[in-house]
Protein backbone atom coordinates (compact mmCIF):
# COMPACT_ATOMS: atom_id res chain seq x y z
CA UNK A 1 0.00 0.00 0.00
CA UNK A 2 1.12 3.69 -1.25
CA UNK A 3 -0.54 6.64 -0.47
CA UNK A 4 0.15 10.21 0.58
CA UNK A 5 -2.14 11.23 3.35
CA UNK A 6 -1.10 15.06 3.64
CA UNK A 7 0.45 17.55 2.18
CA UNK A 8 1.44 21.02 3.55
CA UNK A 9 2.61 23.82 0.80
CA UNK A 10 3.73 26.87 1.63
CA UNK A 11 4.62 30.45 -0.95
CA UNK A 12 3.88 27.88 -3.39
CA UNK A 13 2.57 29.01 -6.42
CA UNK A 14 -0.98 30.53 -5.87
CA UNK A 15 -0.92 29.04 -2.25
CA UNK A 16 0.73 31.59 0.78
CA UNK A 17 -0.16 28.41 3.15
CA UNK A 18 -2.25 25.03 2.79
CA UNK A 19 -2.69 22.34 4.40
CA UNK A 20 -4.85 18.87 3.06
CA UNK A 21 -5.54 15.95 3.99
CA UNK A 22 -6.47 13.13 1.80
CA UNK A 23 -8.60 10.83 3.94
CA UNK A 24 -10.00 8.58 0.88
CA UNK A 25 -7.97 6.52 -1.40
CA UNK A 26 -9.99 8.61 -4.26
CA UNK A 27 -9.65 12.64 -3.74
CA UNK A 28 -11.85 15.16 -6.19
CA UNK A 29 -10.62 18.34 -6.21
CA UNK A 30 -12.88 20.68 -7.49
CA UNK A 31 -13.06 24.56 -7.72
CA UNK A 32 -13.23 27.33 -10.60
CA UNK A 33 -10.63 27.78 -13.00
CA UNK A 34 -7.29 29.56 -11.91
CA UNK A 35 -7.87 28.33 -8.05
CA UNK A 36 -5.02 26.25 -8.03
CA UNK A 37 -5.84 22.64 -8.44
CA UNK A 38 -3.24 22.00 -10.67
CA UNK A 39 -0.83 23.98 -8.45
CA UNK A 40 -2.19 20.75 -5.91
CA UNK A 41 -1.65 18.18 -8.13
CA UNK A 42 2.07 19.49 -9.04
CA UNK A 43 2.99 19.99 -5.62
CA UNK A 44 2.13 16.06 -4.80
CA UNK A 45 4.24 15.80 -8.33
CA UNK A 46 7.43 17.57 -6.76
CA UNK A 47 7.75 15.33 -3.29
CA UNK A 48 7.88 12.01 -6.08
CA UNK A 49 10.12 13.74 -8.92
CA UNK A 50 11.84 16.91 -6.78
CA UNK A 51 10.71 18.76 -9.41
CA UNK A 52 7.53 20.55 -11.09
CA UNK A 53 5.76 18.74 -13.87
CA UNK A 54 4.72 21.81 -15.70
CA UNK A 55 7.69 24.66 -15.06
CA UNK A 56 11.06 24.42 -16.01
CA UNK A 57 12.79 25.64 -12.77
CA UNK A 58 12.33 25.81 -9.72
CA UNK A 59 11.88 29.25 -9.46
CA UNK A 60 8.76 29.69 -11.44
CA UNK A 61 7.06 27.75 -8.79
CA UNK A 62 7.90 30.26 -5.67
CA UNK A 63 4.79 32.80 -4.99
CA UNK A 64 5.26 35.77 -6.29
CA UNK A 65 6.79 38.57 -4.32
CA UNK A 66 8.64 35.92 -2.39
CA UNK A 67 11.91 34.23 -2.16
CA UNK A 68 11.48 30.54 -1.28
CA UNK A 69 9.11 27.83 -1.24
CA UNK A 70 8.33 24.51 1.28
CA UNK A 71 6.67 21.44 0.40
CA UNK A 72 5.71 18.69 3.47
CA UNK A 73 4.04 15.83 2.37
CA UNK A 74 3.16 12.60 4.75
CA UNK A 75 3.25 9.77 3.03
CA UNK A 76 2.26 5.82 3.85
CA UNK A 77 4.60 2.96 2.10
CA UNK A 78 3.87 -0.45 3.29
CA UNK A 79 2.50 1.18 6.79
CA UNK A 80 5.53 2.89 7.14
CA UNK A 81 4.65 6.52 7.60
CA UNK A 82 7.20 8.78 5.65
CA UNK A 83 7.95 12.15 5.31
CA UNK A 84 8.95 13.99 2.20
CA UNK A 85 10.24 17.63 2.31
CA UNK A 86 10.99 19.98 -0.48
CA UNK A 87 12.63 23.48 0.41
CA UNK A 88 13.35 26.05 -2.05
CA UNK A 89 15.62 28.32 -0.21
CA UNK A 90 16.42 31.88 -0.52
CA UNK A 91 19.62 31.66 -1.99
CA UNK A 92 18.45 29.45 -5.16
CA UNK A 93 19.61 26.35 -3.23
CA UNK A 94 17.22 23.43 -3.35
CA UNK A 95 17.06 20.45 -0.49
CA UNK A 96 14.76 17.61 -0.34
CA UNK A 97 14.74 15.79 2.72
CA UNK A 98 13.22 12.34 3.63
CA UNK A 99 12.78 11.47 7.03
CA UNK A 100 15.44 13.96 8.42
CA UNK A 101 18.03 13.35 5.90
CA UNK A 102 19.00 15.35 3.09
CA UNK A 103 19.73 14.05 -0.24
CA UNK A 104 22.92 15.02 -1.53
CA UNK A 105 21.65 13.87 -5.20
CA UNK A 106 17.96 14.83 -6.07
CA UNK A 107 17.97 11.48 -8.34
CA UNK A 108 18.29 9.34 -5.43
CA UNK A 109 14.88 9.94 -4.59
CA UNK A 110 13.37 9.96 -8.08
CA UNK A 111 11.43 6.45 -7.63
CA UNK A 112 10.87 5.67 -4.10
CA UNK A 113 7.27 7.18 -4.80
CA UNK A 114 5.86 6.09 -7.68
CA UNK A 115 3.73 8.06 -9.76
CA UNK A 116 2.12 9.05 -12.77
CA UNK A 117 0.43 12.23 -13.75
CA UNK A 118 -2.02 13.08 -16.50
CA UNK A 119 -2.08 16.59 -17.64
CA UNK A 120 -3.92 18.62 -20.72
CA UNK A 121 -0.96 19.23 -22.45
CA UNK A 122 -0.39 15.67 -22.58
CA UNK A 123 -1.37 15.35 -26.02
CA UNK A 124 1.89 16.62 -26.98
CA UNK A 125 3.58 12.81 -26.33
CA UNK A 126 1.21 12.00 -29.39
CA UNK A 127 1.29 14.95 -31.98
CA UNK A 128 4.74 16.62 -30.29
CA UNK A 129 7.69 16.24 -31.53
CA UNK A 130 10.16 12.88 -30.26
CA UNK A 131 11.41 14.60 -26.99
CA UNK A 132 8.10 14.58 -25.66
CA UNK A 133 8.22 11.34 -26.13
CA UNK A 134 11.60 10.36 -24.58
CA UNK A 135 10.41 12.45 -21.69
CA UNK A 136 7.27 10.10 -21.53
CA UNK A 137 9.74 6.96 -21.40
CA UNK A 138 12.21 8.24 -19.43
CA UNK A 139 9.99 8.95 -16.49
CA UNK A 140 8.86 5.31 -16.59
CA UNK A 141 12.91 3.94 -16.35
CA UNK A 142 13.66 6.99 -14.17
CA UNK A 143 10.92 4.99 -11.32
CA UNK A 144 12.16 1.79 -11.98
CA UNK A 145 15.84 1.93 -12.86
CA UNK A 146 18.04 4.16 -10.50
CA UNK A 147 20.83 3.55 -12.64
CA UNK A 148 18.93 4.77 -15.39
CA UNK A 149 18.95 8.29 -14.43
CA UNK A 150 22.08 8.26 -13.28
CA UNK A 151 23.34 7.30 -16.82
CA UNK A 152 20.76 9.83 -18.57
CA UNK A 153 21.88 12.77 -16.05
CA UNK A 154 25.75 11.72 -17.49
CA UNK A 155 24.67 11.32 -21.36
CA UNK A 156 23.16 14.65 -21.42
CA UNK A 157 25.85 16.28 -19.35
CA UNK A 158 28.18 14.98 -21.76
CA UNK A 159 26.23 16.21 -24.93
CA UNK A 160 26.22 19.47 -23.61
CA UNK A 161 29.95 19.82 -22.69
CA UNK A 162 30.55 18.40 -26.52
CA UNK A 163 28.09 20.76 -28.12
CA UNK A 164 30.05 23.59 -26.81
CA UNK A 165 33.31 22.02 -27.69
CA UNK A 166 31.78 22.06 -31.17
CA UNK A 167 31.01 25.97 -30.99
CA UNK A 168 33.69 26.86 -29.74
CA UNK A 169 35.69 25.20 -32.63
CA UNK A 170 33.44 27.18 -34.94
CA UNK A 171 34.65 30.03 -33.22
CA UNK A 172 38.19 29.91 -34.40
CA UNK A 173 39.39 27.52 -31.82
CA UNK A 174 41.60 24.47 -33.60
CA UNK A 175 39.79 20.95 -33.45
CA UNK A 176 40.34 19.31 -30.47
CA UNK A 177 40.23 15.53 -31.31
CA UNK A 178 41.43 14.34 -27.95
CA UNK A 179 39.14 16.16 -26.31
CA UNK A 180 36.34 15.02 -28.39
CA UNK A 181 36.87 11.54 -27.96
CA UNK A 182 37.03 11.31 -24.26
CA UNK A 183 33.91 13.12 -24.60
CA UNK A 184 32.57 10.17 -27.45
CA UNK A 185 33.80 7.61 -24.88
CA UNK A 186 31.64 8.65 -22.05
CA UNK A 187 28.76 9.36 -24.79
CA UNK A 188 29.00 5.77 -25.70
CA UNK A 189 29.39 4.03 -22.10
CA UNK A 190 25.71 6.22 -20.69
CA UNK A 191 24.26 6.08 -24.52
CA UNK A 192 24.54 2.41 -24.59
CA UNK A 193 22.83 1.98 -21.27
CA UNK A 194 20.20 4.06 -22.19
CA UNK A 195 19.38 2.63 -25.23
CA UNK A 196 19.35 -1.15 -24.36
CA UNK A 197 17.10 -0.14 -21.09
CA UNK A 198 14.59 1.39 -23.44
CA UNK A 199 14.84 -1.30 -25.86
CA UNK A 200 13.98 -3.75 -23.02
CA UNK A 201 11.37 -1.97 -21.78
CA UNK A 202 9.49 -1.05 -24.81
CA UNK A 203 9.64 -4.83 -25.63
CA UNK A 204 7.60 -5.08 -22.90
CA UNK A 205 5.43 -2.11 -23.08
CA UNK A 206 4.67 -1.96 -26.57
CA UNK A 207 2.03 -4.80 -26.52
CA UNK A 208 0.45 -3.11 -22.96
CA UNK A 209 -0.09 -0.04 -25.29
CA UNK A 210 -1.32 -2.08 -27.99
CA UNK A 211 -4.26 -3.87 -26.09
CA UNK A 212 -5.21 -0.50 -23.74
CA UNK A 213 -5.44 1.11 -26.96
CA UNK A 214 -7.71 -1.45 -28.69
CA UNK A 215 -9.97 -1.62 -25.92
CA UNK A 216 -10.01 2.59 -25.06
CA UNK A 217 -10.83 3.08 -28.67
CA UNK A 218 -12.89 -0.20 -28.71
CA UNK A 219 -11.22 -0.68 -32.25
CA UNK A 220 -9.67 -3.70 -33.46
CA UNK A 221 -7.53 -1.58 -35.97
CA UNK A 222 -4.05 -2.63 -35.54
CA UNK A 223 -1.76 0.72 -34.80
CA UNK A 224 2.75 -0.36 -34.92
CA UNK A 225 4.70 1.15 -32.56
CA UNK A 226 8.42 1.18 -32.53
CA UNK A 227 11.50 2.44 -31.12
CA UNK A 228 13.44 4.07 -33.36
CA UNK A 229 16.92 4.61 -32.52
CA UNK A 230 20.11 5.45 -34.81
CA UNK A 231 21.86 2.64 -32.22
CA UNK A 232 19.70 -0.03 -33.42
CA UNK A 233 21.62 -0.30 -36.76
CA UNK A 234 25.26 0.99 -35.84
CA UNK A 235 27.29 1.03 -33.69
CA UNK A 236 27.46 4.36 -31.41
CA UNK A 237 31.35 4.68 -31.66
CA UNK A 238 31.36 4.12 -35.81
CA UNK A 239 28.38 6.45 -35.76
CA UNK A 240 29.52 9.52 -34.25
CA UNK A 241 33.12 9.07 -35.72
CA UNK A 242 30.48 9.44 -39.18
CA UNK A 243 29.18 12.53 -38.24
CA UNK A 244 31.99 13.99 -36.78
CA UNK A 245 32.54 16.62 -39.73
CA UNK A 246 28.93 17.19 -40.11
CA UNK A 247 28.93 17.50 -36.11
CA UNK A 248 31.29 20.53 -36.72
CA UNK A 249 30.26 22.38 -39.37
CA UNK A 250 26.71 21.92 -37.43
CA UNK A 251 28.03 23.20 -34.04
CA UNK A 252 25.58 20.00 -32.24
CA UNK A 253 26.17 16.59 -31.96
CA UNK A 254 23.62 14.43 -34.52
CA UNK A 255 23.98 11.34 -33.39
CA UNK A 256 22.75 9.67 -30.26
CA UNK A 257 20.09 8.03 -28.11
CA UNK A 258 18.67 11.97 -27.55
CA UNK A 259 17.59 11.52 -31.51
CA UNK A 260 15.47 8.30 -29.86
CA UNK A 261 11.94 8.29 -30.94
CA UNK A 262 8.95 6.02 -30.74
CA UNK A 263 7.05 6.11 -33.91
CA UNK A 264 3.45 4.89 -33.69
CA UNK A 265 1.93 3.47 -37.49
CA UNK A 266 -1.75 3.15 -38.20
CA UNK A 267 -3.26 2.20 -41.57
CA UNK A 268 0.19 2.58 -43.04
CA UNK A 269 0.45 6.32 -41.85
CA UNK A 270 2.52 8.12 -39.21
CA UNK A 271 -0.56 7.80 -36.46
CA UNK A 272 0.21 11.68 -35.10
CA UNK A 273 -0.29 13.13 -39.09
CA UNK A 274 -3.65 11.14 -39.57
CA UNK A 275 -5.27 9.90 -35.92
CA UNK A 276 -8.97 11.29 -35.30
CA UNK A 277 -8.76 13.83 -31.79
CA UNK A 278 -10.56 11.02 -29.89
CA UNK A 279 -7.99 8.48 -31.22
CA UNK A 280 -4.95 10.59 -30.16
CA UNK A 281 -6.83 10.89 -26.65
CA UNK A 282 -7.39 7.09 -26.76
CA UNK A 283 -3.46 6.61 -27.24
CA UNK A 284 -2.38 9.01 -24.57
CA UNK A 285 -4.45 7.33 -21.93
CA UNK A 286 -3.14 4.14 -23.16
CA UNK A 287 0.62 5.21 -23.10
CA UNK A 288 -0.54 6.25 -19.47
CA UNK A 289 -2.30 3.22 -18.27
CA UNK A 290 0.84 0.39 -19.84
CA UNK A 291 2.99 2.96 -17.61
CA UNK A 292 0.73 2.90 -14.57
CA UNK A 293 0.33 -1.06 -14.83
CA UNK A 294 4.29 -1.71 -15.54
CA UNK A 295 5.27 0.69 -12.56
CA UNK A 296 2.58 -1.43 -10.68
CA UNK A 297 4.00 -4.63 -10.99
CA UNK A 298 7.43 -3.48 -10.67
CA UNK A 299 7.06 -2.15 -7.57
CA UNK A 300 4.36 -4.33 -5.94
CA UNK A 301 2.04 -1.56 -5.36
CA UNK A 302 0.47 1.16 -7.16
CA UNK A 303 1.57 3.91 -7.88
CA UNK A 304 -0.01 7.55 -6.98
CA UNK A 305 -2.66 8.54 -10.48
CA UNK A 306 -2.83 12.28 -10.57
CA UNK A 307 -5.08 13.10 -13.43
CA UNK A 308 -5.82 17.22 -14.05
CA UNK A 309 -8.75 17.66 -15.71
CA UNK A 310 -9.02 14.62 -17.69
CA UNK A 311 -12.74 15.02 -17.87
CA UNK A 312 -12.81 18.26 -19.78
CA UNK A 313 -10.70 16.35 -22.61
CA UNK A 314 -13.48 12.64 -22.91
CA UNK A 315 -16.29 13.78 -23.54
CA UNK A 316 -16.80 10.11 -25.10
CA UNK A 317 -19.11 8.69 -22.02
CA UNK A 318 -17.00 4.69 -22.41
CA UNK A 319 -13.96 6.56 -22.28
CA UNK A 320 -14.33 8.06 -19.48
CA UNK A 321 -16.32 5.26 -17.68
CA UNK A 322 -13.06 2.96 -18.76
CA UNK A 323 -10.79 5.63 -16.96
CA UNK A 324 -12.74 5.81 -14.07
CA UNK A 325 -13.09 2.09 -13.72
CA UNK A 326 -9.43 2.07 -13.75
CA UNK A 327 -9.13 4.09 -10.56
CA UNK A 328 -11.89 2.11 -8.89
CA UNK A 329 -10.22 -1.30 -9.72
CA UNK A 330 -6.48 -0.79 -9.34
CA UNK A 331 -6.31 -0.29 -5.56
CA UNK A 332 -3.96 3.00 -5.66
CA UNK A 333 -4.53 6.34 -4.72
CA UNK A 334 -6.06 8.82 -7.00
CA UNK A 335 -6.16 12.63 -7.00
CA UNK A 336 -8.30 14.30 -10.01
CA UNK A 337 -9.27 17.50 -10.48
CA UNK A 338 -12.13 18.96 -12.40
CA UNK A 339 -13.96 22.45 -12.60
CA UNK A 340 -17.09 20.93 -13.24
CA UNK A 341 -18.20 19.22 -9.67
CA UNK A 342 -21.29 17.74 -10.57
CA UNK A 343 -19.48 16.03 -13.99
CA UNK A 344 -16.83 13.98 -11.04
CA UNK A 345 -18.96 13.30 -8.71
CA UNK A 346 -21.56 11.85 -11.04
CA UNK A 347 -18.60 9.37 -12.38
CA UNK A 348 -17.50 8.22 -8.64
CA UNK A 349 -21.44 8.11 -7.78
CA UNK A 350 -22.26 5.74 -10.82
CA UNK A 351 -19.29 3.56 -10.01
CA UNK A 352 -20.38 3.22 -6.35
CA UNK A 353 -16.44 4.16 -4.87
CA UNK A 354 -16.47 6.46 -1.85
CA UNK A 355 -14.18 9.24 -2.13
CA UNK A 356 -13.41 12.94 -1.05
CA UNK A 357 -14.11 16.11 -2.01
CA UNK A 358 -11.90 18.73 -2.04
CA UNK A 359 -13.40 21.98 -3.22
CA UNK A 360 -10.78 25.01 -3.71
N1 LIG B 1 4.55 31.64 -9.01
C1 LIG B 1 3.26 31.93 -8.80
N2 LIG B 1 2.90 32.77 -7.79
C2 LIG B 1 1.60 33.05 -7.58
N3 LIG B 1 0.58 32.57 -8.31
C3 LIG B 1 0.89 31.76 -9.32
C4 LIG B 1 2.24 31.39 -9.61
N4 LIG B 1 2.23 30.56 -10.67
C5 LIG B 1 0.92 30.41 -11.01
N5 LIG B 1 0.14 31.13 -10.21
C6 LIG B 1 -1.33 31.26 -10.25
O1 LIG B 1 -1.93 30.02 -10.10
C7 LIG B 1 -3.20 30.07 -10.73
C8 LIG B 1 -3.43 28.85 -11.58
O2 LIG B 1 -3.52 27.77 -10.78
P1 LIG B 1 -3.90 26.38 -11.39
O3 LIG B 1 -3.50 25.36 -10.40
O4 LIG B 1 -3.36 26.24 -12.77
O5 LIG B 1 -5.50 26.54 -11.47
P2 LIG B 1 -6.57 25.47 -11.88
O6 LIG B 1 -7.45 25.32 -10.70
O7 LIG B 1 -7.29 26.08 -13.04
O8 LIG B 1 -5.87 24.21 -12.23
C9 LIG B 1 -3.22 31.27 -11.63
O9 LIG B 1 -4.09 32.21 -11.06
C10 LIG B 1 -1.80 31.75 -11.60
O10 LIG B 1 -1.70 33.13 -11.69
MG1 LIG C 1 -5.77 23.24 -14.03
Amino acid sequence: MFCIDKISITQFKNYPRALFHFDQRITCITGVNGVGKTNLLDAVYYLCFTKSYFSKTDQQNISFGESGFRIEGEFVLNNEVRTAICIMRENGKKEFILDDKIYERFSHHVGKFPCIIVAPDDVYIIIGGGESRRRYIDALLCQTDANYLQQLIDYNRTLQQRNSLLRSISEGGRTDNHLLEVYDEQMIRSGIYVYETRKTLLHQLVPMIRQLYNDLAGSIEPIEIEYVSQLSQNDFKELLRQYRSRDISSLRTNAGIHKDDLEVIFHGQLFRNTASQGQRKSLLFALKLAEFELLRVHKGYPPILLLDDVFEKLDEGRMSNLLTEVCVKNRGQVLITDSHRDRITTHFDRLGASYQLVTL
